[in-house]
């Protein structure tokens, strides 16, 4: 056997080991989902028996019911996450103008920026080539650095979206004015359940760079600390 031949071979090995550990974790996560929700509602109507009342020791037993709602708030939001993750497989690519695509999601994002101070600001380019997108994945990114960005900005602060074309590519840029990283969170960004928040899950920029993978796309990150960070998303334009 030729080392190409056996190279292949391992690779498709891999392939297939790797497409069957994801669809065992999807079905995993799925098979935990159910009888979560099944809990969440249990309790939903424990802490409503409870709700106003006034011995002390139900007072106590209705704090223990919240916490263990929150602790399941929390899983569900760690396989809704996981599952989007696991999900980004097959793209639908239509040749789009990124700049509608940005455009709707301000729209979509605004109440959610004002509420926390966020104000956003466009940098649309004029001229950009379409791109060959899928979509609603595309939105899932823009959710995804949004909503980090406002997380790195507990005060409010900016929020710049800019597009532009150059060296035969179409950019988007994510840029805050919040809290940025340090280097060594910078080197640990895209790891699976790398997270620096209490309730964070690890999976909003792994998800993205596997969508703009997908895309056949690259991201990069800057950042300073205290200053803010900015992420560029660089895509090739449409055939
Ligand atoms: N805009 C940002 N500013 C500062 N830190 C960021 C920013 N975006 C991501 N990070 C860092 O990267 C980590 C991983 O982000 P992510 O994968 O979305 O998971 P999560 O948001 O659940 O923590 C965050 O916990 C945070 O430390
Ligand atoms: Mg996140």
């Amino acid at each position: 056997m030729t080392a190409d031949r056996f190279e292949n071979d391992e690779r498709q090995r891999l392939l297939r080991q790797y497409a069957e550990i994801a669809t065992l974790a999807g079905g995993l996560a799925h098979e935990i989902k159910n009888p979560l929700s099944t809990m969440s509602m249990l309790l939903e109507l424990l802490a409503e028996d409870l709700d106003g009342a006034e011995a002390r020791r139900e007072r106590r037993m209705l704090t223990k019911v919240q916490t263990i709602q929150k602790e399941c708030r929390h899983l569900e939001d760690i396989l809704n996450a996981f599952l989007k993750f696991a999900r980004v497989g097959e793209l639908t690519l239509t040749p789009s103008d990124l700049n509608f695509v940005v455009t709707e999601f301000i729209d979509f994002f605004a109440a959610e920026a004002k509420e926390h101070r966020v104000e956003i600001s466009p940098h649309l380019g004029s001229d950009l080539p379409r791109v060959a997108l899928d979509v609603s994945l595309m939105r899932q990114v823009l959710l995804n650095l949004a909503l980090n960005a406002q997380q790195a900005m507990p005060n409010g602060g900016l929020l710049e979206l800019q597009t532009f074309a150059r060296d035969g590519q179409v950019h988007l840029a994510v840029i805050d004015s919040g809290q940025g990283m340090d280097e060594k969170t910078r080197s640990h960004l895209f790891e699976v359940f790398f997270s620096t928040k209490p309730n964070g899950n690890g999976l909003g920029l792994p998800t993205v760079r596997k969508i703009v993978d997908a895309h056949r796309g690259s991201i990069t990150c800057e950042s300073e600390l205290g200053r803010g960070t900015r992420f560029t998303i660089s895509l090739p334009p449409a055939a």
